[in-house]
């Protein structure tokens, strides 16, 4: 705890021992699936290079200034997201409803979380299989096959979805420091490890170079609004943007850390990973013909048993591997739901450990659907549900639409209404220059960016309708 700012409200539920706890817990936030399984297979699927470029725009102009304006609201009322936007919009004489914001992204985080951990699960179950030998000398049809046997299997889904429901559920139940901190301590320096042992097995085994050319030429012909769509809300999924997780997280950072510097650590970290897992999975893909790069939800899956089955030491590295993508969504997870508890503990007074039962529960409900997504549900395709299986509606309307919306507004919030005071209180920028580019790219640029990308997908869907 620091007491450097007296007037500085404490947050009731502790806060991050230093400055790397907080770089550390919120890289753990989002660093996860999103990074590891969902960032190679959108880019397969979007034709790779401008959709990255795209991707890696969108972190840089519209997703880390987002991130500091969330890191400044929870910080500087240390309250859960709800009200943490309440608290600001009384300091800043701004509307109470604003705080709808904060409801929005409480609502995204457990449509998230519902189907998160029933991918999170088939980490799990692969690390099972892995160390069992299961991958030992596979081929990309065994492979293929292997995957496609566990999407078949509703009772595997549901037991791995509900181990990891509870995986997450008694991290939150044991509170910020204690639950939070430790897991980011202590396991994200190992994936990034794991990491770069598979970069170099892609670089000696795999196609490397078609793997770098797919990842880093820009062919401009493949980009439609869909995928512009698609690149933009998953450069807020990627950063735990738009739902309040980040701003929970600031409410826990020291009032000593400076929020650029710290902000800008995470987006790195966070786009280093993404980028070296798609170097470690293309070179794969490109090796076997049989892997489709557009092969969607189950690259990851397909392509890695592959490497790990013909490695020295594969079934170790492999092991390992899953388990750290495992680990990676569970510090990510905690972070989902963590706003919902927070509010559940400050505003009805419940204890944490009741909170955290009751979303853990409601998330593993709904989770049923995505689960069922992959099973009996595999054709539901209603038009109500813009002809998405219920797994793909959750990811699109909270990665397309309630991200970047709830973002946005945070964005118009933060930098329409702050009061200087509060801005130099909090960001404590030396130059002018800084604060002046943070305001326009708040103010101006990400809404506007925003907004386009979301009428031109709609523009082109209507037009599609019309055809
Ligand atoms: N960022 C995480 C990932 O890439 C997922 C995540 C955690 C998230 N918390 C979030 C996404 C909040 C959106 C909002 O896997």
């Amino acid at each position: 705890m620091d007491n450097q700012n007296s007037h500085t409200p404490k947050s009731i539920h502790g806060t991050w021992s230093s400055r790397w706890t907080f770089i550390l817990a919120a890289t753990g936030s989002a660093v996860g699936l999103g990074n590891i399984w969902k960032f190679p297979y959108i880019a397969g699927e979007n034709g790779g290079g401008a959709f990255v470029l795209v991707y890696l725009l969108c972190i840089v102009i519209v997703g880390i200034p987002i991130m500091m304006a969330e890191v400044f609201l929870g910080r500087n009322a240390r309250r859960n997201p709800v009200n943490a936007v309440e608290v600001f919009t009384r300091q800043s004489g701004a509307s109470h409803n604003w705080r709808y914001i904060g409801v929005m992204g409480v609502i995204a985080g457990l449509l998230i979380m519902s189907f998160y951990s029933v991918v999170a699960g088939w980490a799990l179950h692969y690390v099972f299989a892995s160390i069992s030998g299961t991958f030992t000398d596979i081929s990309a049809a065994g492979s293929d096959a292997f995957f496609g046997g566990l999407l078949g299997d509703p009772k595997a889904l549901l037991g791995w979805h509900s181990t990891f429901t509870l995986m997450t559920f008694i991290i939150v139940a044991s509170g910020v420091s204690k639950g939070l901190g430790a897991v980011a301590k202590y396991m994200m320096p190992f994936l990034f490890l794991a990491l770069a042992v598979l970069l170099v097995y892609g670089f000696l085994a795999g196609n490397f170079k078609a793997g770098v050319m797919f990842l880093f030429t820009p062919n401009f012909s493949a980009l439609t609004g869909d995928s512009i769509l698609i690149a933009m809300g998953h450069a807020f999924f990627t950063l735990s943007l738009g739902m309040g997780a980040i701003m929970a997280y600031g409410a826990y950072m020291p009032s000593s850390a400076n929020i650029g510097k710290t902000i800008l650590t995470v987006g790195i970290l966070d786009t280093l990973v993404a980028l070296v897992a798609g170097l470690a999975i293309f070179p794969i893909v490109f090796a076997n013909p049989t892997i489709e790069v557009g092969a969607g939800p189950g690259l990851l899956f397909v392509s890695l048993p592959i490497a790990f089955g013909s490695m020295p030491l594969g079934l170790l590295i492999g092991t390992l591997f899953f388990a750290l993508v495992a680990v990676a969504a569970w510090s990510s997870a905690v972070s989902l739901i963590e706003p919902a508890i927070a509010w559940l503990i400050e505003n009805k007074g419940w204890k944490r450990i009741k909170a955290a039962g009751i979303v853990a529960g409601c998330c593993w409900l709904l989770g049923l659907l995505t689960v069922a997504s992959f099973g009996p549900l595999a054709e539901f395709k209603p038009a109500w549900l813009l002809y998405f299986t219920p797994f793909d509606f959750f990811d699109f309307l909270t990665s397309q639409i309630m991200l970047p919306l709830g973002g946005v507004l945070i964005a118009l919030l933060v930098a329409w209404k702050a009061p200087a005071a509060l801005l130099q209180k909090e960001f404590g920028f030396k130059s002018q220059k800084t604060q002046t580019l943070l305001l326009f790219l708040l103010r101006f640029v990400s809404p506007t960016l925003v907004l386009l990308i979301m009428a031109i997908k709609l523009f082109e869907t209507l037009s599609q309708l019309g055809a």
